[in-house]
């Protein structure tokens, strides 16, 4: 299967400068990417992006306490705006309250990226949930101290042989290496930050 690549982003600038490569397939945002872009109405922006971007948009929750019914109410209405094209990122809470939401946005075929994964066990129960996509946090993991390209191949391999549909995106790429460590894991789509992706055509000897 092809790796994909998706920008790690909710700069139009960034997007604008990246599209023309042809090389980017979706985007992925989280609140602190948010964060970074000072000023932006958070809908306007959305509504910007997927203007641009021909292909999924993952917009994280961002409520972290409330019922699951705060949660589902709040994925309802990003999904809304483009049910198409808009993931509703769910962090993998601890205590299954990710899995509880994952699974009902499930039933009313709201798209689904689990997020903030450090494990294969995580991986596996987001996969069976039937999220679409499960993200692993590469360098989050190795910082715990554990192999990330281990958790990358364990997950593949798990989604391999039980067919399951969840597409494994890598984020948390902090050096252009890690991209290709996460390709050849076995990542379909890695997820990677502006200021990585523009380092990745040059080479010193090459110019
Ligand atoms: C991926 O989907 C996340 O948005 C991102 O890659 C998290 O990375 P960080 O460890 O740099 O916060």
């Amino acid at each position: 299967m092809r790796v994909e690549i998706f920008l790690d982003t909710a700069s139009v600038k960034e997007i604008r400068e990246i599209l023309p490569w042809g090389i980017i397939s979706g985007v992925t945002t989280n609140q602190k990417i948010f964060l970074a872009e000072k000023g932006v109405n958070f809908r306007d922006r959305v509504f910007e992006v997927l203007s641009l971007v021909d292909g999924p948009l993952s917009l994280e929750l961002t409520k972290t306490t409330g019922s699951d019914d705060d949660l589902i109410e709040e994925a309802r209405e990003y999904s809304s705006w483009n049910p198409k094209k808009v993931v509703i990122k769910v962090p993998m809470f601890g205590d299954g309250r990710g899995l509880r939401i994952v699974n009902r946005l499930k039933r009313e075929n709201i798209k689904t990226n689990m997020t903030c994964m450090m494990s294969t066990n995580q991986v596996l129960l987001a996969a069976k949930v039937g999220a679409t996509y499960a993200s692993i946090f590469f360098n989050r993991v190795k910082d715990s101290g554990v192999d990330p390209v281990r958790v990358i191949q364990e997950s593949k391999r798990i989604i391999k042989e039980s067919d399951f549909a969840t597409r494994i995106i890598v984020g948390s790429i902090r050096n252009p290496e890690d991209v290709n460590e996460a390709a050849l894991a076995g990542a379909h789509i890695v997820t990677i930050p502006y200021k990585i992706l523009v380092q990745m055509p040059f080479h010193q000897k090459t110019e």
